[in-house]
C-alpha cells in the first residue's frame, strides 16, 4: 500500500469516528434540556459570574424553567419553576436525593460521613432521624428556649450599654453571626464562644477555624469540576482543606473528650441517682450522642458524632443570622413597615415571641421564605424560624432603628452559600422609651 492509500484511508477512518461522535451527541443530547453554546472542557464554568444565583436566574429567562449545563465534567440541571421543582423532589426525589461528591465533603466533611455530605441511603437516613429527635424536636426546642432567650437578652444588654445615653453605630453583621452561634453551640455544647464569659483563647481559635471551614465548604471550587486541576492540586486547595480538617477535627475531638470526662465525673458522683440533667449531662446534643454511643458503639462513633457538630454549626449560624440581616436591611429601607412590625409586637411579653403568631405576619413574609422550599427540606427550619423571629422581634421590640446616611441600605448580594450581603449591615440604634426599665433590668 503506497502512502497516499494509507492517508486516504486513515482520513476516512477518522471522518467516520467524528461522524459517529457527532451523530451520538446529537442522539443523547436529543432528549435533554435546552443548554447555551458551552466550551470544550470547561463547558459552561466560563458563563458563570458572582453571585452565581443571579446569573443562573438569567440564564434561566432565557433558555427555561429547566436548562442543563455543563460545569467542566459534571451536569448541572437548573430548575427554576416551582412546578419543575416539585416534579424533581416529589415523583423523582429518589434520583435527586444525592448531594455532589465535592472536595469538601471528603476532606472536610468526614469523607462524606455528615449530614450535609452523605449519600442517599440508611447512614444519611439515620443522621436525620436523630437530629431530628435528638436536637429539632418539639420537646428539646422547648427544652432549650432558656438558651435562646439568655443569648438575645445579653445581646439587648450590649446594644443597650452602647446606646442608652446616645445613640449608637452598631455593625450589626457580625453581632448576628456571634449571637446565633453562641445559640446554636450552647444547644450543641453547653457553652458559648462570643463575648462576656465565652471561653477566650479557646474560643477565638475556634472561631477562626470555623470561619475557614465555612469559606471552604461554601465556596464554589474549580477543582470539583475539572479532575485537572485535580491532579496538580490547584492553588493547593486540597493541601489547605485537609490543614483545616486537621484543626477542626482535633478541636470538635476535644469538645467530646470533655463531655466525655464531664459525663464520667458525673457519673461518679452520683452514681445510682436517676437526676442525669441536674449535673447538665443530659442537656447538650454532644450529652444525647454520647449516650446514644454507650448503646449503639458501632453506629454513633466519635467521628459520626463530631460530623454532627460541625454541620449544625455549619448549617445553623450563618443561613439564620444572614435571613436575620437581610430583613433588618429591608425593614430599614421600608421605614413604614418597620413601624408596622414594630405596632404589631410592642405589647407582646418581651424577648420570647414565636414567629407563627397571626400578629406578627407582616415580617414573616418578608424573613421565612425557608418555608418554601420544595426541595431536601431543612431540618432546622423551625429552630431557624425560631432564632430569626427572636432576634428580630428583640430588636425591634427594644431598639429604634435608622440608617446611618440618608441614602438607602446598600442590598448588594456577594458571594457564599448562604447569599450573604455584598456589605456589612451597618446602623443606628437607641433603646425604645417604653423599654427602659426593661433593658435596665436585663
Ligand atoms: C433561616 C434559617 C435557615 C435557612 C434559610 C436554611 C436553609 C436550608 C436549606 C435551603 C437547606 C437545603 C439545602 C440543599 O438542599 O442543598 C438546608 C439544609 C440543612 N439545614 Fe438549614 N436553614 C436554616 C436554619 C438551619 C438551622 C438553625 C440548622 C441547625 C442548627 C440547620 C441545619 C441544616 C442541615 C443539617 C441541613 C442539611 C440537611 C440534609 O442534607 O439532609 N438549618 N437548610
Amino acid at each position: 500500500m503506497d502512502l497516499f492509500n494509507a492517508i486516504h484511508r486513515i482520513s476516512i477512518f477518522v471522518f467516520a469516528l467524528v461522524f459517529k461522535f457527532i451523530l451520538q451527541k446529537r442522539k443523547t443530547r436529543r432528549n435533554l434540556p435546552p443548554s447555551p453554546p458551552a466550551l470544550p472542557i470547561i463547558g459552561h464554568l466560563h458563563l458563570l459570574k458572582q453571585p452565581v444565583h443571579r446569573t443562573l436566574h438569567q440564564l434561566s429567562q432565557k433558555y427555561g424553567p429547566v436548562l442543563l449545563l455543563d460545569f467542566g465534567n459534571r451536569k448541572v440541571l437548573i430548575v427554576s419553576s416551582a412546578s419543575a421543582a416539585e416534579e424533581c423532589f416529589t415523583k423523582n426525589d429518589i434520583i435527586f436525593a444525592n448531594r455532589p461528591r465535592l472536595l469538601a465533603g471528603k476532606h472536610i466533611g468526614y469523607n462524606y460521613n455528615t449530614i450535609g455530605f452523605a449519600p442517599y441511603g440508611d447512614y444519611w437516613r439515620n443522621l436525620r432521624r436523630l437530629t431530628t429527635m435528638e436536637f429539632f424536636s418539639t420537646s428539646r426546642l422547648a427544652m432549650s428556649a432558656s438558651i435562646r432567650q439568655e443569648e438575645v437578652q445579653l445581646l439587648l444588654k450590649e446594644l443597650f450599654l452602647a446606646s442608652a445615653k446616645k445613640s449608637a453605630t452598631v455593625e450589626l453583621t457580625s453581632k448576628l453571626i456571634e449571637v446565633v452561634f453562641n445559640m446554636i453551640l450552647r444547644m450543641i455544647a453547653g457553652k458559648r464562644y462570643y463575648g462576656k464569659d465565652a471561653v477566650d483563647t479557646e474560643a477565638e481559635e475556634f472561631r477562626d477555624i470555623m470561619r475557614e471551614v465555612a469559606e471552604m465548604s461554601g465556596s464554589t471550587v474549580l477543582n470539583d469540576f475539572l479532575p485537572v486541576l485535580q491532579w496538580v492540586d490547584f492553588q493547593g486547595l486540597e493541601r489547605k482543606m485537609k490543614k483545616i480538617f486537621k484543626k477542626v477535627d482535633k478541636f470538635l475531638q476535644s469538645l467530646v473528650e470533655e463531655h466525655r470526662m464531664m459525663r464520667k465525673d458525673s457519673t461518679d458522683q452520683c452514681l445510682g441517682s436517676s437526676d442525669a440533667s441536674s449535673t447538665g449531662t443530659k442537656t447538650t446534643l454532644i450529652d444525647v450522642m454520647l449516650s446514644l454511643q454507650q448503646t449503639d458503639p458501632e453506629i454513633y462513633t466519635d467521628e459520626t458524632i463530631k460530623g454532627v457538630i460541625l454541620v449544625m454549626l455549619i448549617a445553623g449560624t450563618e443561613t439564620s443570622s444572614t435571613t436575620i440581616e437581610w430583613a433588618m436591611s429591608l425593614l430599614l429601607n421600608h421605614s413604614e413597615v418597620m413601624s408596622k412590625a414594630w405596632s404589631e409586637i410592642a405589647d407582646e411579653p418581651h424577648f420570647s415571641y414565636h414567629m407563627n403568631r397571626q400578629k406578627t405576619a407582616s415580617f414573616v413574609v418578608i424573613t421565612c421564605h425557608v418555608e418554601q422550599c420544595y426541595w431536601r427540606a431543612c431540618p432546622g427550619a423551625v429552630l431557624g424560624r425560631k432564632v430569626v423571629g427572636l432576634v428580630l422581634g428583640s430588636l425591634i421590640q427594644s431598639f429604634e432603628w435608622n440608617r446611618v446616611a440618608e441614602g438607602e441600605i446598600d442590598m448588594r448580594e456577594g458571594p457564599g452559600l448562604t447569599m450573604p450581603k455584598a456589605e456589612p449591615l451597618v446602623a443606628v440604634c437607641s433603646p425604645r422609651s417604653g423599654m427602659l426599665n426593661l433593658l435596665n433590668a436585663i
